[in-house]
């Protein structure tokens, strides 16, 4: 029987992945045997760095894109330029996010609207476009038994309120129904949608919590498993997510958080 973990002969578009989750994403779907498209927004050589090490590693085809998600241009010429260099695409993890966090009464409109245009209007952009190449292309039997997958990167924020960051914990609580709802209108063409949550994973982000003992401390007593997480902890979740392994799958949201959804504070049972 074949590996139904594989990803062998399958090519997938990472947005956000010269660095932290997207890149952890791109690594592990080229270790299961994918080809994948690099996205960065900023760091041309940040992906082009880790579209070589890629390759080298995994032996697999890597390509590396300019692309602003949130401007619906830039999507159309990452999806165009991806096909170019792969011939088809598979999957989409759609993982580039930003914060840009004020307390409520001082968060600027600009503040709001690039967030949320980054965080939600870049991923119905991103899974509109993948969802339309799936369509057109057809079902490939022999690649995957799905037409595509499309995985989010949410946050625990779409289930955890969070002050002072109100834009943020909107876009990923958006996110939630955004996928759920092309998860439930593209099931029947065999298209399944999925998002992975990552709680407290130490990448740029949050490089100020984590940097600071005090408010790493803190941080950490939120996180019952008692650490943060690593990169690594996602990438092969979603790897996996991505595969047949995980056909049955859809409109599901994988929380990756050693436990911080599980109310800690009420953990004494007091
Ligand atoms: C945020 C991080 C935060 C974590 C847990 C993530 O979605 O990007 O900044 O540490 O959630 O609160």
């Amino acid at each position: 029987m074949p590996n139904p973990a594989s990803l062998q002969g399958q090519a997938a578009l990472v947005t956000g992945s010269s660095s932290g989750i997207g890149r952890a994403c791109a690594e592990a779907l080229a270790a299961a045997g994918a080809d994948v498209a690099i996205n960065y927004h900023h760091s041309a050589q940040q992906a082009r760095e880790a579209a070589d090490q890629i390759s080298r590693q995994h032996g697999v085809k890597t390509v590396t894109i300019g692309a602003d998600v949130s401007q619906e241009q830039d999507v159309e010429r990452m999806f165009a330029r991806t096909l170019e260099a792969f011939g088809h695409l598979d999957i989409l993890v759609s993982n580039a996010g930003i914060q840009k966090d004020a307390p409520f009464a001082d968060m600027t409109l600009e503040q709001w609207r690039k967030v949320i245009d980054v965080n939600l209007t870049g991923g119905f952009l991103c899974a509109r476009a993948a969802a339309r190449e799936f369509l057109r292309r057809g079902p490939v039997p022999e690649r995957s038994r799905a037409l595509g997958k499309i995985i989010f990167i949410s946050s625990v924020h779409q289930r955890i309120p969070w002050g002072g960051h109100v834009n943020y914990a909107a876009s990923k609580g958006g996110l939630m129904l955004l996928m759920k709802s092309i998860a439930q209108e593209l099931a029947p063409r065999k298209i399944r949608v999925n998002a992975v949550a990552p709680g407290a994973i130490r990448t740029d982000i949050n490089r100020d919590v984590w940097e600071d003992e005090q408010t790493a401390a803190k941080l950490c007593s939120l996180i019952p498993y008692g650490r943060m997480g690593d990169t690594l902890d996602i990438g092969p979740a979603v790897a996996w997510l991505a595969s047949d392994a995980a056909d049955y799958i859809s409109g599901e949201t994988l929380f990756i958080d050693g436990g911080m959804t599980l109310y800690p504070g009420f953990g004494t049972g007091r």
